[in-house]
C-alpha cells in the first residue's frame, strides 16, 4: 500500500477496486487520480488544476471543501458518531427535518432520510405503493417513469428509469412499469435559450398509458422536472403543469425525482418552486450534504404522511428503512450546508446568472459539429454531431482534451454537461465555455 496520497499508483494497485460505471480496463491504462479540491477546482496527482465544470457528479453544489461544513462534521464525530433512528432519536435528525421541510414547497412537510439517490427513488416509489394501499386501492401498482428518465440504479428506480444500456444488463426487472414519451428531440426546440417552447403536449401520453393500463392501476408517475443524466432535458414550457393535471385527475401521484434538480441548481432550492409545480412526493440527495457525507431525503405531502400517521394499528407505520436514515454526521452536515446555502444565497445564483450563461453558452452555436445548446439556470448540455463511424464518443473525446486545457466537463455520448457549483463566476463560466469550444475544434 503507498501511504501517500499524494502519489500515483502503480497498475497492480488498480485490480481490486471495481470501478463504478466506468470503462475500467481503458482507465487502469491510462489513470487519472484526483488528489484535492478547493472552491471551483480540482488537482490531480501531477499537480494539474482543473475547473469543476460538474460539481463532482451534480452535487457540489456549495464547491469544494468548506471549512463549515467539515468542522460540522468534525464536532458531531466527537458529539456523537452514530446513533439509530429505529424506535429510538437523537436531537440533531428532528431539528434539520424542521430546518430542511422550510426550504420546500407547501405541502411537502416531512421527510424520509436515506443514504442515496437510488434509495431515496426506491423510497418513493414504495411510499407510493402503500399509500394507495392505505387508501383502499390495493389495485394502484403500476408505476410510471418516462424515456431517457434516470433514477438511479436500484431495482426500483432502474425500472423506472429510461436509458436502455443501463437497463439492458439486468433483464426483466420490476412487473408493472411502463414509461410516457421523452421530451427531447423536437427540431423546432433546438437551440433554445431557456426552456423548450413546443412539445407541452407531450404530458399527454400519459393519457395513453392511463386509457391502457387504467388510471385505478397506476400507483404513481415519476420524472426528473430537468432530466439529467439522459443529457440535460429540460422541460418544455407548460408540461410539468399538464402533467400535473393528468396526474390530479386520475388520483395518480406525481413524484419528482430532483437528486440533481434539488439544493439550487435551477435558481430556487428545488424545482418544482422554481417551475411552480409541486408534487405529491419529492427526491432529493447528492447537493444536500454538498456531497461530503451520502445522504438523500425523500419528501411527502401533508396528506400522505397523514394516512400512514391516522392508523388504528399500534405499531410502525411502514416498515421502510435504513441503518443510516437520520445518520448524525450526516445530518451535522446536512446542518452546515444549509448554513453556507442560506447565508450565502446561492439558490438565488443561478437565476441571477442564467443570462450570462446562456449568452455564454449559446456563442458556441456556430462552432463546427454543434448540434444543439440546451441551457437554463446553471445547467447546460452542448450537444456534437455523431461520428458516423464512432457513434457515442465524441463527448468522451471533447471531455479529454477539456480536461488537459483545464476544465472537467461530463461527457454523455456526444453532449458534454454542464453543472458547475453555484459559486462559479462569470469570469469562469467564460473561461469553461471557451475551453470547451477550443477542444472541440481541436478534436474535430
Ligand atoms: C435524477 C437522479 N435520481 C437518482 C440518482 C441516483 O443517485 P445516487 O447515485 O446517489 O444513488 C441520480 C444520480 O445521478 C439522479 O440523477
Amino acid at each position: 500500500m503507498n501511504p501517500d496520497p499524494n502519489h500515483n499508483l502503480a497498475p497492480d494497485n488498480l485490480d481490486a477496486f471495481w470501478m463504478p460505471f466506468s470503462g475500467q480496463r481503458q482507465f487502469k491504462q491510462d489513470p487519472r487520480f484526483i488528489v484535492s479540491a478547493k472552491g471551483m477546482y480540482y488537482t490531480d496527482s501531477n499537480g494539474h488544476k482543473t475547473l469543476d465544470g460538474s460539481a463532482g457528479l451534480w452535487c457540489v453544489n456549495a464547491g469544494h471543501h468548506r471549512p463549515h461544513i467539515n468542522e460540522a462534521i468534525a464536532q458531531q464525530l466527537e458529539q456523537l458518531d452514530f446513533a439509530h433512528s429505529f424506535n429510538s432519536g437523537h436531537p440533531l435528525a428532528f431539528q434539520y427535518a424542521n430546518r430542511l421541510v422550510q426550504h420546500v414547497p407547501d405541502p411537502l412537510n416531512h421527510v424520509f432520510f436515506t443514504n442515496s439517490g437510488s434509495e431515496s427513488v426506491d423510497t418513493a416509489l414504495k411510499i407510493a405503493l402503500a399509500y394507495h394501499r392505505r387508501n383502499g386501492e390495493a389495485g394502484r401498482q403500476r408505476l410510471i417513469g418516462r424515456e431517457k428518465g434516470y433514477h438511479g440504479m436500484g431495482f426500483g428506480g432502474l425500472s423506472v428509469g429510461g436509458l436502455v444500456k443501463n437497463r439492458n444488463p439486468f433483464g426483466l426487472l420490476l412487473p408493472g412499469t411502463d414509461h410516457i414519451r421523452q421530451t427531447h428531440g423536437l427540431a423546432e426546440n433546438r437551440f433554445a435559450r431557456g426552456l423548450p417552447p413546443e412539445g407541452k403536449d407531450l404530458a399527454l401520453d400519459l393519457e395513453r398509458l392511463v386509457e391502457l393500463h387504467g388510471a385505478d392501476a397506476i400507483a404513481a408517475v415519476i420524472v426528473e422536472p430537468v432530466g439529467g443524466a439522459g443529457g440535460v432535458h429540460l422541460p418544455p414550457v407548460g408540461y410539468l403543469q399538464l402533467l400535473r393535471e393528468i396526474c390530479d385527475q386520475h388520483g395518480i401521484l406525481l413524484i419528482f425525482d430532483e437528486v440533481i434538480t434539488g439544493f439550487g441548481r435551477t435558481g430556487a432550492c428545488t424545482a418544482a418552486e422554481r417551475f411552480g409545480v409541486t408534487p405529491d412526493i419529492m427526491t432529493t440527495a447528492k447537493g444536500i450534504t454538498n456531497a461530503t457525507i451520502p445522504m438523500g431525503g425523500v419528501f411527502v405531502s401533508d396528506e400522505i404522511f397523514e394516512r400512514f400517521m391516522s392508523s388504528d394499528v399500534p405499531g410502525v407505520e411502514l416498515n421502510h428503512g435504513y441503518t443510516y436514515s437520520g445518520h448524525p454526521v450526516a445530518c451535522a452536515a446536512g446542518m452546515a450546508t444549509l448554513d453556507i446555502y442560506e447565508n450565502e444565497a446561492l439558490f438565488q445564483r443561478p437565476a441571477s446568472l442564467q443570462t450570462v450563461w446562456q449568452d455564454t453558452a449559446m456563442s458556441l452555436q456556430d462552432v463546427p459539429e454543434v448540434i444543439d445548446i440546451r441551457c437554463f439556470a446553471l445547467l447546460g448540455a452542448i450537444e456534437l454531431a455523431p461520428r458516423p463511424e464512432a457513434p457515442l464518443q465524441r463527448g468522451a473525446e471533447v471531455a479529454k482534451r477539456c480536461y488537459e486545457k483545464g476544465a472537467w466537463v461530463r461527457p454523455i455520448g456526444d453532449s458534454l454537461v454542464l453543472s458547475p457549483p453555484l459559486i462559479i463566476s462569470e469570469a469562469e463560466i467564460k473561461t469553461l465555455f471557451g475551453t470547451i469550444a477550443e477542444a472541440i475544434i481541436e478534436t474535430q
